[in-house]
C-alpha cells in the first residue's frame, strides 16, 4: 500500500515535472546556465573544503558556549555525563566555563554537524517583491517581525577560479510568517477575490500585489561577503503564500556602494538572481507551528510544496540538468526546533557576469 502510494506520488511528481518542461527558457538563458553548471562541477571539492571551515568555526564561536544547551542526543547519548577533562582549553577562548560544563554535558563538536556542501547556481527569477533602492545594510533583517529564529550563513564562491568572493554584497529579501512581503501588505482592492491563474505562465499565482507602504523595510537587507566569502543574516523561516513554494531571494553584487544618509546602498553589477528553499520535512513542521499557523491561506490554498512551484522556479533552481540543490542544509541551534534554526547554503556565481534583471512579471 505504502509502496503504491510512493509509486503514485513519484508518477503524479514526474508529471509535474516533465509538464515543468514544456516551457523552455530562450536558448540564451540555458547556454548561459550550462556554462555556469560546467564551471561549477569544478568547484565542488572547494565548496566542500569551504563548508566544513564555516561550520567549524561556527562550532567554535557560537556553539560552545553561551547560550548553549545541550540537545537531546547530548542529553542521552552515552557519553553525556562523562567529567571533562580539566581546563583543556585556552582561557581566552572560552569565556563562560561554568556554562560549558552545565550538566556535565560533552562540548559540542561539529562532528554532530553533517555534510552540508551545496552550490547554488541557476539564475531565477526575482519576482516582484524587490526593491531596488531600501534595501538596508545590515545582518538582522528581522525587525519586530515574529517567527521561528533563523540564522543564515551563506558562502559565495566565484564558479570561474573556484575561490570564495570576499566584498560581494548578498542582498536578501523575505516573505514573513504569514506570506507578507515589506511594503505590500494587502491585495489590492481589485485583488481581494482574485483567484490564482488557472492555466498559462503564471498558472498557480495571484497578481502581484502592489506595493503600497514605502518606508517598510522588514524582511530585507543586504551585507558584504567577509573576506572568506561568508555572509551571515538572523531572519524568521519565511512564511508562505498563495502559488509560491517557501524561499529567499537573493541577488549578488560584485559591485555596490553604501549611501550613508540612509544606509541603504547603490546597486552596481549584478551577477546573480536566485532563490533558496527548504526540505519539505521542514516546512511541515514550521507549518504547524505559530504564528504560521495563522497564514490566510492556511485552510484555503494552503502551502504549495517544492514540487508544486509555480513559473517553475523550485525545478529551474536546480539547474538545466537538474544538478544543483538550492536546498539550505539546516540545523537546530538547541535542543527544540522553537530555538531556531541555522541553515547552510554555498551559491556558485560568476564574478564577471553581469545579468539584466530576467522578470517579465
Ligand atoms: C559531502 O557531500 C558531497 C556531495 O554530496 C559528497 O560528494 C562528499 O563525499 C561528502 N563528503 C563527506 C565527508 O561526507
Ligand atoms: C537613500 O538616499 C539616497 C541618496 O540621497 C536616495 O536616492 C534614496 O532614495 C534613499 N533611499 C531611501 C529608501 O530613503
Ligand atoms: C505579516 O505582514 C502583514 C502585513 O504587514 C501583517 O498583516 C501580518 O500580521 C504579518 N504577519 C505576522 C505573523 O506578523
Ligand atoms: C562569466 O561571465 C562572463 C561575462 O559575461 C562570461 O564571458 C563567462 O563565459 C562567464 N563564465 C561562466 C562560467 O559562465
Amino acid at each position: 500500500m505504502l509502496f503504491t502510494s510512493r509509486l503514485l506520488v513519484a508518477a503524479l511528481l514526474q508529471a509535474v515535472l516533465s509538464q515543468a518542461h514544456k516551457e523552455p527558457k530562450s536558448d540564451r538563458e540555458i547556454e548561459v546556465q550550462r556554462a555556469l553548471q560546467a564551471a561549477a562541477y569544478h568547484c565542488a571539492p572547494t565548496v566542500e573544503s569551504f563548508t566544513a571551515a564555516r561550520k567549524q568555526s561556527w562550532a567554535q564561536r557560537v556553539l560552545s558556549g553561551n547560550p548553549y544547551l545541550p540537545g537531546y542526543q547530548q542529553l542521552f547519548s552515552a557519553e553525556t555525563y562523562t567529567d571533562l577533562p580539566d581546563k583543556p582549553h585556552n582561557a581566552d577562548e572560552l569565556t563562560t566555563d561554568d556554562d560549558e560544563t552545565f550538566m556535565k554535558c560533552t562540548p559540542i563538536s561539529d562532528t554532530h554537524i553533517q555534510n552540508n556542501t551545496c552550490v547554488l547556481a541557476p539564475e531565477v527569477t526575482e519576482g516582484p517583491y524587490y526593491h531596488t533602492e531600501g534595501h538596508p545594510i545590515r545582518q538582522n533583517i528581522a525587525e519586530l517581525q515574529d517567527g521561528l529564529l533563523l540564522l543564515l550563513d551563506i558562502g559565495v564562491i566565484d564558479v570561474e577560479t573556484c575561490q570564495p568572493l570576499p566584498n560581494v554584497l548578498v542582498d536578501i529579501w523575505q516573505a514573513n510568517a504569514t506570506g507578507s512581503y515589506a511594503g505590500h501588505p494587502f491585495p489590492h482592492a481589485h485583488l481581494i477575490n482574485e483567484e490564482p491563474a488557472k492555466e498559462g505562465r503564471r498558472r498557480g499565482l495571484l497578481s502581484a500585489y502592489p506595493r503600497t507602504v514605502h518606508e517598510e523595510t522588514w524582511l530585507r537587507g543586504a551585507w558584504p561577503t567577509d573576506k572568506n566569502g561568508v555572509v551571515q543574516f538572523t531572519s524568521i523561516y519565511p512564511g508562505y503564500y498563495t502559488g509560491r513554494a517557501t524561499h529567499v531571494h537573493t541577488k549578488v553584487f560584485p559591485e555596490w556602494s553604501v549611501i550613508p544618509e540612509n544606509n541603504t546602498f547603490k546597486a552596481g553589477r549584478l551577477a546573480h538572481t536566485g532563490q533558496f528553499f527548504f526540505d519539505e520535512d521542514m516546512n511541515m513542521i514550521v507549518d504547524k507551528m505559530y504564528p504560521y499557523v495563522t497564514n490566510p491561506i492556511k485552510d484555503i490554498r494552503g502551502r504549495t510544496r517544492n514540487w508544486q512551484d509555480s513559473l517553475n522556479i523550485f525545478h529551474d533552481s536546480h539547474g538545466p540538468e537538474g544538478k544543483y540543490n538550492p536546498v539550505f542544509k539546516v540545523h537546530l541551534l538547541g535542543g527544540v526546533v522553537s530555538q531556531g534554526l541555522i541553515a547552510y547554503i554555498t551559491m556558485g556565481v560568476n564574478a564577471s557576469a553581469s545579468y539584466d534583471n530576467w522578470w517579465k512579471g
